[in-house]
């Protein structure tokens, strides 16, 4: 069954580059982003394996760990690695699943047969400290995702784990949020003793909290 927003994310055990990890344990009280691509060796995976390498640093700055995950096994990708950091300048310097088997491919729903028959497509999970599933997005072999975009989500996650604001479309960090719609005018007041600008009685915009 497919996994769905706020469901917990199915705890696994599960060999790496970096050795055996249990999920749940592994994310600690952080977040984390588990990214599946379909196949080592391939053009799309190589790009952007590359580019997470690169910008680990900004996930690591927002408390996220990151985990990568195939059906190749753990040589395959340290085989890959080298050519990871050939072309792209970075090798990964996060953890790679390796999932011969498809066991966590399969509890994560991350192969669509009727797209890719046995490899797993582009499946992103963001979750939270809670161990709760926030976000989820699935791209198709052809089409690399924009990992700036993930990091863009999490801010906005962040702020509404912390604030209490959603974000409006297109929002980039330091813009202005939204009071969400569950907090009263009266709670609001509290939060926010600054005030908004309600442009509706349900749209009430603040300065993004810091
Ligand atoms: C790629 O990463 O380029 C890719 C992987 C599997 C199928 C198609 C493309």
């Amino acid at each position: 069954m497919a996994i769905r927003l706020g469901d917990i994310a199915p705890d696994f055990t599960a060999e790496t580059t970096e050795g055996t990890i249990r999920f749940h344990e592994w994310i600690g009280d952080g977040w984390c982003v588990l990214f599946s691509h379909p196949k080592d060796f391939t053009p799309v995976c190589t790009t952007e394996l590359g580019y997470m390498a690169k910008i680990k640093p900004e996930f690591e700055k927002r408390g996220v760990k990151i985990l990568g995950l195939s059906v190749d096994p753990v040589s395959s990708h340290k085989e890959w690695s080298k050519d990871i950091e050939e072309t792209q300048g970075q090798k990964p310097n996060y953890p790679l699943i390796a999932d011969p088997e498809r066991k966590i491919a399969d509890l994560y729903d991350m192969i669509h047969p009727n797209a890719l028959d046995t490899l797993t497509v582009r499946s992103v999970f963001v979750i939270g400290p809670d161990k709760k599933v926030k976000l989820t997005l699935t791209y198709p072999a052809s089409t690399g995702r924009n990992f700036d975009e993930i990091l863009r989500a999490i801010d906005s996650l962040q702020l509404t784990a912390k604030h209490s604001v959603a974000t409006p479309v297109n929002w980039k960090s330091g813009e202005d949020v939204i009071i969400v719609p569950a907090l009263s005018d009266e709670d609001a007041k509290k939060k926010f003793p600054d005030g908004w600008k309600a442009k509706k009685p349900y749209l009430r915009i603040v300065p993004q909290p810091r």
